[in-house]
């Protein structure tokens, strides 16, 4: 070979092999984004509109990366209110600056300022999600995260043919930040949505919405994997198709044992990821994709139907003029309160839990914690003029504490060791009085309010049991934590009971979530180790009941170790 073809095969192979080895060499990859927060007119059942969103989108753009990447968003706000962005369910560590709820990890994002959130997606791969976190913006600001797998690291599942988010939201003809202001003046229940939605569309079911409908073309014989999230504000839903069956693979950005089901359960903040198996060959027929809500409580709720459509892609030799002839299945959704079905439904989902994806349970507890979920009243001020008997409010609360918002960010308070008259690290461990928590309710449900937080020391191992009240009725809540992944060791009806129940957890591959149910008139025992450190909000996913305080927070002191220490924050944190 003459040198000069000896230098050339090199050059080549160089060429063949450099690329990989740059990415080995900077494995971690940043992606950017820019969020333009802005208003955009959208036309739903018959009415237009001016709504908040990102990028003239809606639902909102979605983000892409892979396991290990950092992810850089550079969010401008250019609406009159005020705004932040929540990645929910990313675990944040020691990124806690960048979560995003306003007054909790950091002041809103003002009118005409902006914010760069950045951060490293650790040891998390699925669907997640992004929303707004200051008031009801996230009614139309929020969209999908999709995590892939690192670089070559095949799923634990059929590899899809397509992958498909399906952002299951509500749909208000009035303007939401109207509905919860007026709300929160009168002390009321806030009106209830007008219309579910998949994918931003409300579907046939609604006056001028046939054009509005979510469809979904496949082709037969090919599985595809649909990216569910529930970002409805106040419903949980119900979610299936027609002749369908569909295989949960992962909830919450966990893998889960794969299991079989013509219908899925997903509480706002949730989000399932579900393979698709198309039939062998073309059907003579559509199947309608069908979503409605699973409520408990005692307050009305949108009781409608969200529908798209599963259409197989004809083969181009077909007659034209069988298309209209195609027939139309439909599914059958569970009854609105069906608790029984969402309880089978939940102790379905198990940790996938093997040597690549181990459920790491913790098996000794630093900490126990039993908290109250549910709902009760609160005084209102003399110069308040709340519509409910004797100038009282709805409220919601954890262990009777009504969470009150401070008026700056709670993780500078906490940095800059500057708590006082900002909160206080007095919150209950226990409920403050005893009572048959599902039972008749206690003559006073009034509520006491307080900007109250737990601390915990870096790496505590702890168990949360949540238990819902019955108070002006039993609901399902599902909870929310900030930072961090919990196992959802155990749950059941009725209350819970401290001598008995624990020996039935299951520490062995619980499911790991961010978001769980609190079922109704149930309780759900949670265990997580706090080695984040930060300020971690945790409330109701429903945003209603957040609105009236069902929310608290927990602090997660620093470490010893450098490298189990919160840094200081970026330089562009917004001020309030
Ligand atoms: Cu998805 Cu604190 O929220
Ligand atoms: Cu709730």
């Amino acid at each position: 070979m003459s040198i000069f073809m000896r230098a050339m095969l090199l050059v080549l192979c160089a060429m063949w092999i450099l690329p990989e080895l740059a990415h080995a060499k900077h494995a971690r990859t940043t992606r950017h984004y820019k969020f333009n927060i802005k208003l955009q007119n959208v036309t739903r059942l018959c009415q237009t509109k001016s709504i908040v969103t990102v990028n003239g989108q809606f639902p909102g753009p979605r983000i892409i990366a892979r396991e290990g990447d950092r992810v850089v968003i550079k969010v401008v706000n250019h609406v009159q209110y005020n705004v932040s962005i929540h990645w929910h369910g990313i675990r944040q560590i020691r990124s806690g600056w960048a979560d995003g709820p306003a007054y909790i990890t950091q002041c809103p994002i003002q009118p005409g300022q902006s914010y760069l959130y950045n951060f490293t997606i650790i040891g998390q791969r699925g669907t997640l999600w992004w929303h707004a976190h200051i008031s009801w913006l996230r009614a139309t600001l929020h969209g999908p995260i999709v995590i892939l797998p690192k670089r070559h690291v095949p799923y634990p599942f059929p590899h899809p043919f397509k992958e498909i988010p399906i952002v299951l939201g509500e749909w208000w003809k009035a303007d939401t930040e109207t509905i919860i202001n007026q709300a929160i003046q009168t002390g009321l229940a806030p009106n209830t949505s007008d219309a579910h939605t998949i994918n931003g569309l409300p579907g046939p079911l609604h006056n001028c919405s046939a054009k509005d409908t979510f469809k979904l073309e496949v082709q037969p014989g090919k599985t595809y994997l649909l990216r569910i999230i529930n970002a409805a504000l106040n419903d949980e839903m119900f979610f299936s198709i027609a002749n369908h069956t569909l295989h949960v693979v992962e909830a919450d950005a966990v893998y889960v044992k794969p299991f079989k089901t013509n219908i899925v359960l997903i509480t706002p903040g949730q989000t399932t990821n579900v393979l698709l198996k198309t039939k062998s060959k073309t059907p003579n027929a559509k199947f309608v994709i069908a979503s409605r809500p699973y409520a408990t409580g005692p307050a009305s709720f949108d009781n409608t139907t969200a529908i798209g459509l599963l259409e197989y892609k004809k083969h181009s030799l077909s007659n034209p003029k069988n298309n209209k002839n195609l027939k139309l299945f439909k599914p059958t959704l569970p009854k609105f309160n069906d608790t029984l079905f969402a309880m089978n439904f939940n102790k379905k989902v198990f940790s996938l839990n093997n040597a690549k994806f181990p459920a790491k349970v913790p098996k000794t507890i630093d900490r126990h914690f039993f908290f109250t979920v549910g709902l009760g009243i609160s005084q209102c001020s003399k110069n308040e003029a709340c519509q409910g008997p004797n100038n009282t409010r709805v409220a919601a609360a954890i262990n009777n504490v009504s969470f009150v918002m401070p008026n700056t960010a709670l993780l500078q308070a906490h940095f800059l060791n500057k708590s006082k008259g900002v909160f206080t690290t007095d919150f209950p461990n226990n409920p403050p009085f005893k009572f048959n928590y599902t039972g008749t309710p206690p003559k006073n449900i009034m509520v006491s309010s307080g900007t109250k937080v737990v601390v915990l020391p870096y790496n505590s191992r702890v168990e949360l049991v949540l238990q819902d009240t019955s108070i002006i009725g039993a609901e399902s809540h599902p909870l929310h934590l900030h930072g961090f992944n919990f196992f959802v060791v155990g749950q059941g009806n009725g209350n819970f009971d401290p001598k008995n129940d624990p020996s039935k957890f299951n520490l062995v591959d619980p499911a790991e979530r961010n978001t769980a149910g609190v079922p109704s008139g149930g309780w759900v025992a949670l265990r997580f180790l706090a080695d984040n450190p930060g300020v971690w909000f945790m409330h109701c996913h429903l945003e209603v009941h957040t609105s009236w305080g069902l929310k608290m927070a927990w602090i997660v002191q620093d470490g010893k170790r450098r490298n189990q220490k919160l840094p200081p924050p970026p330089s562009d944190l917004p001020k309030c």
